[in-house]
């Protein structure tokens, strides 16, 4: 099996996105992800982007150097770049991830702190967020 490598950015939105832009940019994504053999999960919430893209490593590179010049988004802040164990997200091309319920604040202002101090703490914590979300997204969807 070959190595897995791990992207994992913050970034903000440059202007408010309708849910159709998302869909788009989810579609965009997979599609593209599916064919470099990529997969990752992205959160959009509160105007902030955090995305974890993973697969081989000259196609992580490659289409984050895409990612970071588009300007749907600015302020770009990688995390983790760097090789990982497994994959963590490795079901979904792209899997979006929402927090919802009480702790909605609570997140936004987590990601403003992360912004101002990425600490190995803060970044663990951040992953640990998408991979909560991420299976709770998949429980719900099998609850119907
Ligand atoms: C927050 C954000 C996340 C994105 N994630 C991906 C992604 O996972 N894969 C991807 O190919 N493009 C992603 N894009 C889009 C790229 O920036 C770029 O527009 C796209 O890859 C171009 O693809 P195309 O040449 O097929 O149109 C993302 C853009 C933004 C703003």
């Amino acid at each position: 099996m070959s190595a897995v490598f791990r992207l994992f950015y913050l970034s903000k939105a440059t202007r408010p996105f309708e849910a159709a832009e998302i869909d788009e940019l989810l579609l965009q994504s997979r599609r593209n992800n599916r064919a470099a053999g990529l997969t990752g999960a992205l959160l959009h919430y509160g105007g902030h982007f955090l995305q974890v893209l993973e697969g081989d490593a000259d196609a992580v590179t490659g289409c984050f150097e895409r990612i970071r010049r588009d300007e749907r988004h600015a302020e770009v802040l990688p995390l983790i770049d760097g090789a990982a164990a497994q994959r963590d997200f490795g079901d979904w091309a792209m899997h979006y991830v929402t927090p919802s319920g009480p702790g909605d604040r609570a997140v936004v202002a987590f990601l403003e702190q992360l912004r101002r101090q990425a600490t190995p703490e803060a970044v663990r914590q951040a992953l640990a967020l998408m991979q909560r979300l991420a299976r709770r997204a998949d429980a719900d969807a099998q609850a119907g």
